[in-house]
């Protein structure tokens, strides 16, 4: 058996002990969002310490649980943090507990960030419907043997955000009187944040927004068949668009400043799915 299917199995089964929750859905929270799932009932919480070949985020701002609870009556896995390659962590290592989750009988992933805005018609605060995204700067989570029981050597990436569910995200914004501001996500390696050279090459290429760590999951979900939706905070401008320096705070705590209007809109969507 390839090692990655043995380490994926291997953490499903540490799972399987603990909880028999099987999940539809698995959101992911980015970085300022943590919070929400402190206000949730979980059916079960493990630490991703606990689960077998899960790695733990050394970031501040990303706890590290996984949190089984049911919301708007659909039974959901919460990755409260997670990791990113900037951490030293493998694509394939970043992308194991979402593999191990589908594995487990989750059909859809949800995946929100924070990023910077590179469109100059984005303020901080605003939330983007990711409708595409650049992966090109960052290694393939599906670079190795391939883990055919998950999917194709050469898996289809011509619709990797379900068009389906970006409708309902966009109904969910109708519905919750939000603002929703859509486009391509374009990742980066970080950790440090770009250039301004850098931010006008990724605005020519096509990017409204920049960030560290989506485009990997995305791409390991659609492979493993998933339906992938994907919002991003826009917690800042990105690099040279203003006079201020960057700074992870800055994220964070616009984060925590649009959580309550992020949750409104994830949870009616959730709603919607
Ligand atoms: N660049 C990269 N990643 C980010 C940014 C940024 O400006 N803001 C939040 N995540």
């Amino acid at each position: 058996m390839n090692p990655e299917s043995l380490l994926i199995a291997r953490a499903a089964e540490s799972i399987r002990k603990k909880t028999d929750f099987i999940p539809e859905i698995v959101l992911t929270l980015g970085s300022g969002l943590g919070a929400f799932a402190d206000t949730l009932k979980p059916v079960c919480v493990l630490d991703y310490a606990e689960i077998d070949g899960f790695a733990v985020s050394t970031v501040e701002g990303h706890r590290g649980r996984l949190l089984f609870t049911t919301l708007e009556g659909k039974r959901v896995a919460l990755m409260q943090g997670r990791v990113h390659l900037y951490e030293g962590y493998s694509p394939a290592e970043a992308v194991r507990p979402l593999r191990t989750l589908a594995s487990l009988g989750a059909k859809t992933l949800f995946l929100t960030n924070a990023a910077g805005g590179v469109n100059f018609s984005f303020s901080p605060g605003d939330l983007m419907l990711i409708t595409d995204h650049v992966s090109s700067f960052v290694e393939s989570p599906l670079r190795g043997e391939n883990l055919s029981e998950f999917g194709p050597r050469f898996p289809d990436m011509s619709a990797v955000y379900s068009p389906e569910l970006c409708d309902k995200v966009r109904k969910a914004a109708k519905n919750a009187s939000l603002s929703l501001k859509e486009g391509v996500y374009l990742q980066t390696r970080g950790p440090q944040f770009e250039t301004p050279a850098e931010i006008r090459l990724y605005r020519a290429l096509g990017a409204d927004a920049v960030g560290m760590s989506t485009a990997v999951e995305a791409i390991a979900a659609r492979h493993a068949g998933m339906s992938v939706v994907g919002v991003s905070c826009i917690s800042n401008l990105a690099c040279g668009m203003t006079d201020t320096p960057l700074s992870h705070e800055e994220v964070q705590e616009t984060g925590r400043a649009a959580a309550k209007k992020f949750l409104a809109l994830v949870r009616e969507s959730i709603r919607l799915f």
